[in-house]
C-alpha cells in the first residue's frame, strides 16, 4: 500500500485522509500552516507523524503520495517540489493560480512518469457516469445544448470572508477557478466535448472592509468542438443554495439533467415520457455500475465520490503509475491545467468584453 502524506488538515484535508484510510493505504503524516497546528491535527486525527512544513512533507523519504490540501497559491510550489522528489500526487484544485504554471507541472508530472490528479470528484457520481455512458452509446443522441448552474450562498452577505476571497492566497479568479471549473470539467467530461469559445459576464460584490476582490458571479456562453453552445451561471452569492451543481445536457433523441444536491437520480427526457432513472445498479451502465458501491436506495454522496476517486489513484500508483497521462479514469493534471486556461479566458472575456478562443 502506498505511504500516504496529507499536506494540510482543513475541510478538504479531512475528506482526502478519510478517503485514503477507506483504501486501506497508511497515513503517515501531515502537515498544517505552523508546526504546532500539525501536531495539534496529528494528534486530532490520529495520524502518527506532524511534519514541520508541506516542504518537508512533499519531499520526505517515507512517502510515496502526497495529497496537497493547502489554500491555491501554495499548490504550484509544493507539487513541483514532490514531482521532482518523485512522489505520486494529488493536488487540490485550481492546480495552480496560473496557466503557465498549470501547463509546466503537467508537462513535469509526464515527464517524470508518475501518477498526477485532481480531484475533481463529481465525475465519480454514479449518475453523472451514466449520464456519460448514455452519451457514448449513443441514446441520448447528438449533443446540442449545453446547460446549467453552480450556485453556492457562503459569500453572499457583504462580511463573508475567507481566504479564497483574497486574490493572492486564492487566485486571481475565484467563483470560476473554485467551482466554475469544476461544473466544466464534468460536463465537457460527460458530453466528450471541449469548449473551443467563449465569452463571460462578471460580478463583483461590495465587502465589508472595502478591500479587493476577486469575482462573485461568472454568466458565460459557450461554444464546443462538437457543435454544441451553451450558457452556464456560476456564482457563490446565490442565498439558500448551498451547492448546487446541476448541468443539463440535450442530445438529439433525449435530455440528460444531474444534480449534484439529489445525485441519486438522473432526469431523462425525451418527446415521449420523461424518466428519472434511480441508481440501482442493476440498472446502470458498467462504469455508473462499477462507482454504485451500496445498492439503491442507499443513498451515495460526495464522501464516497472522494472514495471512489481516491481508489483509482491509489490503485494506479500501485499497479506502477499510469506512466504519465495515458487515459486514466481520474481527473489528471493535463485536465486540471485545460481548467486553469479556461479561467483565464474567462477573465480576459470578462475584461475585454469579448469572445475568446480556448486551446
Ligand atoms: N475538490 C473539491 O471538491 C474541493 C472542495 C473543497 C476545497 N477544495 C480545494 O482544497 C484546497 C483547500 O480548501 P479547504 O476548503 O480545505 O480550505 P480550508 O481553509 O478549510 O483548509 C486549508 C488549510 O490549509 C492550511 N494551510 C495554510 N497554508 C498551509 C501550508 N503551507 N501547508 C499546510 N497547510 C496549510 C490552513 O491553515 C487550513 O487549515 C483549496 O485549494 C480548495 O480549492 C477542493
Amino acid at each position: 500500500m502506498p505511504r500516504t502524506a496529507i499536506a494540510g488538515t482543513g475541510m478538504i484535508g479531512r475528506v482526502h485522509l478519510d478517503a485514503v484510510r477507506r483504501t486501506g493505504a497508511p497515513v503517515v503524516g501531515v502537515s498544517a500552516s505552523t508546526p504546532a497546528r500539525a501536531k495539534e491535527a496529528a494528534t486530532a486525527l490520529g495520524v502518527e507523524r506532524a511534519f514541520d512544513s508541506s516542504e518537508e512533507l512533499v519531499t520526505s523519504d517515507e512517502v510515496d503520495v502526497v495529497h496537497i490540501c493547502t489554500p491555491n497559491d501554495a499548490h504550484a510550489r509544493l507539487a513541483e517540489l514532490a514531482l521532482r522528489a518523485g512522489k505520486h500526487v494529488v493536488c487540490e484544485k485550481p492546480l495552480t493560480t496560473s496557466s503557465a504554471e498549470a501547463d509546466a507541472l503537467a508537462g513535469l508530472a509526464r515527464a517524470r512518469g508518475v501518477v498526477a490528479a485532481v480531484p475533481f470528484v463529481y465525475r465519480y457520481h454514479p449518475m453523472a457516469a451514466e449520464a456519460r455512458a448514455r452519451v457514448r452509446d449513443g441514446r441520448a443522441g447528438e449533443v446540442r445544448l449545453v446547460h446549467g448552474h453552480y450556485l453556492q450562498d457562503w459569500l453572499a452577505l457583504p462580511e463573508d470572508t475567507n481566504w479564497r476571497v483574497d486574490a493572492v492566497a486564492g487566485g486571481p479568479s475565484r467563483a470560476f477557478a473554485d467551482i466554475g471549473s469544476h461544473w466544466f470539467d464534468l460536463v465537457e467530461w460527460v458530453t466528450g466535448h471541449r469548449v473551443v469559445e467563449l465569452t463571460a459576464l462578471t460580478q463583483t460584490v461590495d465587502r465589508a472592509g472595502g478591500r479587493p476582490a476577486t469575482e462573485d458571479v461568472v454568466q458565460l456562453l459557450v461554444r464546443t468542438d462538437g457543435g454544441a453552445t451553451g450558457a452556464v451561471t456560476v456564482s457563490q452569492i446565490s442565498p439558500g443554495r448551498k451547492n448546487r451543481l446541476w448541468f443539463e445536457v440535450d442530445g438529439a433523441r433525449t435530455a440528460l439533467a444531474f444534480d449534484q444536491e439529489a445525485p441519486e437520480s438522473l432526469f431523462v427526457g425525451s418527446r415521449g415520457e420523461n424518466v428519472e432513472a434511480l441508481r440501482d445498479p442493476a440498472l446502470l451502465s458498467p462504469e455508473a455500475a462499477r462507482l454504485s458501491v451500496v445498492p439503491g436506495g442507499h443513498p451515495m454522496g460526495y464522501l464516497d465520490c472522494f472514495a471512489a476517486f481516491v481508489r483509482d489513484v491509489h490503485t494506479a500508483v500501485r499497479e506502477g503509475g499510469t506512466g504519465g497521462q495515458d487515459a486514466p479514469s481520474f481527473p489528471t493534471f493535463d485536465d486540471a491545467a485545460r481548467m486553469v486556461r479556461l479561467t483565464e479566458a474567462v477573465l480576459a472575456s470578462a475584461a475585454d468584453r469579448s469572445w475568446k478562443e480556448v486551446d
